[in-house]
C-alpha cells in the first residue's frame, strides 16, 4: 500500500503491516548524514518482520569466508548496536509486540520538515486493558552525534504494573539482505558495557578486523504527566547487550514518557579523544528531548531553505520529491563533511551492495553542488585521498594513471565481488563487473562539474585537477592504437549496462568498444588538455613535474581525441558496443509474459541455463547516457573531430532502438529515459519521472528497497527537475537557464547557491524568473538562449520563454 502525504511534508502509513514492514523501515529512516537508523518500532529485533539497522557512515569491516571453493571477502558497512531497544510491557506480560495484541489504530508518520517519525497506536492487550502509545524519534541534524527516541503511554483503563525497558543492543550482525546470508555477518566483538551513572548506559563495540571502535551511551528518563519521577532501576548484562529495567505502577489516565537519548561516536570521530568518553560527554551536554528537537527542527529549516523545491500543483510530486532530498540529507549532510565518506547508492538505510560506492554520484552531485557544494568537495576529497590506491590498480593492470575501483570502501582498492548469487538459480556466478572502468570518467566528470558551479579554483588547482589528469591519463594508456583502422580502441571493459559482461561463447571477460566508454574518454582526455590551460604557470609546472607529464603523452591524448573508435550501425545508431548488432533479439512480449517482471532479465537466462550475454537486451541506458551527460550540442563537439556525424535525427532514432531493448533492471533507468526524452516526447518523458519518482516509493522493483534505498534515481529524480526540465546549467561564470517545462506540472519554485547567492526560480509555462537574495556578495551572470544578464543582488531578472 502507497503511504500518503497531504500536506507535502508528511507521510502516512494507516495500520500496521507485517508483509511492508521492512520497506516501511528503510522509508522512515532517520539519519543526519553521520549515522541513519532504520524506521524499525522500538523493541524490535532482526526477525521475519523487522530489521533495525543502525549503520555510521564509512564505517566498514572486512570478513571472508569459502564460498563454491574460493575464498571470498567482503567489506560491508557494519550494522551497529541497535540503541531502539525501548519497550514495555503489562504487569507479567511479554514485551509488547503490535503482532500479539489486538490494534485499534495505528498510524505512522514521517515529518520531513522537521525530520520526525512519529507512530502512534492504540491497543487492548490479552487482559482487555486498552493503552495509547506514541513514538517520536529523531536523529539530531546539528549535534550529529545523538538522536532521541520518545515514548509516551497514556493509560486508558487500567490499574497495575507497567514495566520499562531501554537498552543498547550489541547481539546484531549484518543479516539484512537475504542473499548474503550464506556469508558472515557478525562484525562486531563486545568491549566494554556499563552504567556510568543513574541514568546512563554505555555499550562499546569493536569491528573485528577494521578495528573502529563504536560507543553508544543512553540516558533514559521517567516523566508522570510531564513531570519527571525517578523509579529504581535493575540493570540487565545479557550476550553483547545492556539494559535497563523500571517497574511502575500505574493508573487509568496516567500519562507516562520514557525519554531516550543517544550518543553515538566512532574511533573515526575528529576532535575527540577516545569513542566512550566522546559519546558521555555528548549526553552530558545534551537538553531535554524537546529542547534537542527544537535545534534539531531549526537545522532542517535551515536545509530546506537551501533544498526548497515547491510545484504548485497539488500532485504527488511534491512530497516524493521532498522524500528523496530528506533521504540524500540522511545519508550525507553537512555532518558529512570531515569524515571522509563517499556517497553509498543504497543510502545508510540498508545492506545492499554491502554499503560500497560507485559511480552513482555522478547523479547526486548535480544537486549538492547548487545547495551544499563544500560536502561535494568533500565528498570529491574521499576520491583524491583514494588516488594513490587507483595508481596502484592502474599499474598492477598494467596501465598509467589512476584506475579507481567500480566499487570502493574504506582504502580504495576494489570492492565488488567476484562471485555473486543467482537467487533464482541458487547458483554462484563469476561477476566480472568490476571491469567498469567508466567511474573513474564520472570521478573526473564530477570534479569538473563542480568546479562549473562553483567557479572554485582552490578546487581546481588541486584535487580537481589532479583527479582529471590521473584519470585521463588512465584513458590515454588503456586506449591502444589499431594500426588496421587507423582509430583508438578499448577492450576488455564493461559499460553502464552491466548484462553484457562477455562475448557469446568467449571465455574473456569484457566486451569492445562500448560506445559510452569511448566517448566520455575523449571527453576526459579534452578536459584534461583544458584544465592543463586554466592553470597559472606555476602550478602547471608542478602537476607536470610531479606526474612526469611528458609533450608526447599529450600530443598522445590530443590524438585519441581525433581518432577514438565509436562503433555504429544501422546507418546511424550507435552501437552499445563493437558487435552489439550481431546479437540475437530477444523476444521481449514472450518473456514478460511468462515472467511478468523481467528487471532482472540475467537472472531469468541464467535460471534458463541460457545468458543475457547473447541478446540485444540492456539492464539500463547504456548508450543512451550519452544523451543524458551531454547536450546534442557538446556531443556533437566530441563526434565531429573524430569524423562521426550526429544528424539531428539521429537522437530519436537512437533513443527508440535502446528503449526497445532495455529491460531497466536498475532505477538509474527511468531517469536517465525520462531526461533523454523530455526535449523529444514529453508525454513519455513525464511517465518515466514518475516511474522513477515511485521506484522506492512504490518500491517497483518488488523487494529490493527494504535493503536500501535507491539514492542515485531519488536524487536524479529531483535533478531532473532543475536541470532537464527548467534547463538549468552551470557553464563558463554563468547560470544559464533553458526550460522545457512540462505544464501539467504547474508553477516550480527553487532554490539553488550560487556564487554566494541563494538564487530563486520561478519557473511556469511561459515564463521564467530569477531572483537574487540581498547582501554584498558580487553580482551574479544569468543567460538565457543568447542573452547573458548581470543581475545585482536583490534583484529579479524575467525571460519569456
Ligand atoms: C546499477 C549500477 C549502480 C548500482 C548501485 C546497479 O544495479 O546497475 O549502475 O551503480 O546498482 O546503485
Amino acid at each position: 500500500m502507497m503511504p500518503e502525504a497531504t500536506d507535502g511534508w508528511t507521510w502516512t502509513y494507516e495500520g500496521f503491516d507485517p508483509d511492508e514492514e521492512m520497506l516501511r523501515e528503510a522509508l522512515c529512516t532517520v539519519g543526519n548524514g553521520y549515522f541513519a537508523t532504520r524506521g524499525a518500532a522500538p523493541g524490535s529485533r532482526a526477525d521475519d518482520v523487522h530489521y533495525p539497522g543502525t549503520y555510521a557512515a564509512g564505517c566498514y569491516n572486512r570478513l571472508s569466508s569459502t564460498v563454491a571453493g574460493q575464498v571470498v571477502e567482503n567489506e560491508s558497512l557494519v550494522n551497529l548496536p541497535n540503541w531502539l531497544a525501548l519497550t514495555f510491557a503489562i504487569e507479567d506480560g511479554d514485551w509488547f509486540d503490535p503482532a500479539d495484541v489486538e490494534l485499534s489504530a495505528y498510524r505512522q508518520q514521517l515529518d520531513l520538515q522537521r525530520g520526525v517519525l512519529t507512530r502512534q497506536l492504540r491497543f487492548r492487550d490479552a487482559g482487555g486493558r486498552t493503552t495509547h502509545v506514541t513514538e517520536r524519534r529523531f536523529a539530531h541534524m546539528e549535534s550529529r552525534h545523538l538522536a532521541c527516541i520518545e515514548l509516551t503511554l497514556r493509560i486508558e483503563d487500567w490499574s497495575g504494573r507497567l514495566r520499562v525497558r531501554s537498552g543498547l543492543d550489541g547481539d546484531v550482525e549484518n543479516s539484512g539482505v537475504a542473499r548474503y546470508r550464506a556469508l558472515p555477518g557478525r562484525h562486531l566483538r563486545m568491549v566494554e558495557r556499563g552504567a556510568p551513572d543513574e541514568e546512563t548506559l554505555l555499550l562499546v563495540v569493536e569491528t573485528s578486523q577494521s578495528r573502529i571502535r563504536i560507543a553508544e551511551a543512553a540516558r533514559t528518563r521517567l516523566f508522570r504527566g510531564g513531570e519527571r519521577f525517578a523509579a529504581p532501576r535493575r540493570l540487565i548484562e545479557e550476550g553483547a547487550s545492556i539494559a535497563q529495567e523500571h517497574d511502575l505502577t500505574v493508573v487509568a489516565g496516567d500519562e507516562i514518557t520514557i525519554e531516550k537519548v543517544v550518543a553515538l561516536t566512532t574511533s573515526r570521530d575528529p576532535a575527540s579523544s577516545e569513542p566512550s568518553l566522546n559519546a558521555c560527554r555528548w549526553l552530558r551536554w545534551a537538553g531535554s528531548f524537546d529542547a534537542l528537537l527544537e535545534r534539531h527542527a531549526l537545522t532542517w529549516d535551515h536545509l530546506w531553505r537551501r533544498f526548497r523545491i515547491t510545484l504548485a500543483h497539488e500532485t504527488d510530486v511534491q512530497p516524493i520529491v521532498r522524500l528523496h532530498l530528506f533521504h540524500l540529507l540522511a545519508t550525507v549532510s553537512w555532518n558529512s563533511i570531515d569524515l571522509d565518506v563517499g556517497v553509498p547508492p543504497r543510502g545508510l538505510h540498508g545492506e545492499a551492495y554491502r554499503g560500497h560506492i560507485f559511480w552513482d554520484e555522478l547523479f547526486v552531485f548535480p544537486t549538492l553542488n547548487l545547495r551544499l557544494p563544500s560536502l561535494t568537495r568533500s565528498l570529491l576529497e574521499y576520491r583524491r585521498r583514494r588516488l594513490p590506491a587507483a595508481r596502484h590498480a592502474a599499474a598492477e593492470a598494467g596501465y598509467a594513471g589512476a584506475m579507481f575501483p567500480w566499487q570502493s570502501g574504506t582504502d580504495g582498492r576494489e570492492e565488488s565481488q567476484r562471485l555473486h548469487l543467482n537467487p533464482r538459480s541458487g547458483r554462484w556466478i563469476p561477476d566480472v563487473t568490476y571491469r567498469q572502468r567508466h567511474v573513474g570518467a564520472a570521478v573526473a566528470y564530477n570534479a569538473w562539474l563542480y568546479y562549473q558551479a562553483t567557479g572554485d579554483r582552490g578546487f581546481l588547482l588541486g584535487a580537481g585537477s589532479e583527479l582529471i589528469l590521473e584519470v585521463a591519463r588512465f584513458w590515454g594508456s588503456a586506449a591502444t592504437y589499431d594500426r588496421a583502422r587507423d582509430r583508438y580502441v578499448i577492450t576488455g571493459v564493461v559499460g553502464p549496462d552491466e548484462f553484457h559482461t562477455a562475448y557469446p561463447e568467449s571465455d574473456e571477460p569484457g566486451i569492445a568498444n562500448n560506445a559510452y566508454t569511448n566517448i566520455m574518454a575523449v571527453w576526459v582526455l579534452r578536459r584534461a588538455l583544458e584544465t592543463l590551460e586554466l592553470l597559472p604557470e606555476w602550478r602547471r609546472a608542478e602537476f607536470v613535474e610531479t606526474l612526469g607529464l611528458r609533450r608526447e603523452e599529450l600530443e598522445r591524448w590530443d590524438e585519441i581525441t581525433r581518432k577514438m573508435f565509436v562503433p555504429y550501425h544501422d546507418d546511424g545508431i550507435i552501437s552499445q558496443f563493437e558487435g552489439y548488432e550481431r546479437l540475437a533479439e530477444l523476444d521481449w512480449s514472450r518473456y514478460r509474459e511468462r515472467y511478468r517482471d523481467i528487471h532482472r532479465l540475467d537472472r531469468i537466462l541464467e535460471a534458463e541455463d541460457d545468458s543475457v550475454n547473447r541478446y540485444r537486451a540492456s539492464k539500463q541506458a547504456d548508450v543512451l547516457m550519452l544523451f543524458y551527460v551531454f547536450s546534442a550540442d557538446e556531443l556533437r563537439q566530441l563526434l565531429e573531430p573524430l569524423g562521426y556525424q550526429l544528424p539531428p535525427d539521429a537522437i530519436p532514432r537512437n533513443i527508440d532502438y535502446y528503449l526497445a531493448r532495455t529491460s531497466h533492471g536498475s532505477t538509474l533507468s527511468a531517469v536517465v529515459h525520462a531526461w533523454v526524452l523530455a526535449r523529444l516526447h514529453r508525454v513519455e518523458a513525464l511517465e518515466y519521472f514518475v516511474q522513477a519518482l515511485r521506484s522506492d516509493v512504490a518500491d517497483i522493483q518488488g523487494g529490493t528497497t527494504a535493503e536500501g534505498i535507491h539514492l542515485g534515481a531519488m536524487v536524479a529524480s529531483v535533478d531532473l527537475l532543475q536541470r532537464c526540465f527548467a534547463g538549468l546549467e552551470t557553464r563558463g561564470d554563468v547560470l544559464w537557464i533553458n526550460p522545457y517545462w512540462p505544464p501539467e506540472l504547474g508553477t516550480l519554485e527553487f532554490a539553488v547557491l550560487y556564487r554566494e547567492h541563494l538564487v530563486t526560480l520561478r519557473i511556469t509555462e511561459g515564463t521564467a524568473h530569477v531572483s537574487t537574495g540581498r547582501g554584498v556578495q558580487p553580482s551574479i551572470r544569468i543567460g538565457y538562449r543568447g542573452t547573458i544578464v548581470e543581475v545585482e543582488p536583490g534583484s529579479t531578472v524575467s525571460f519569456a520563454v
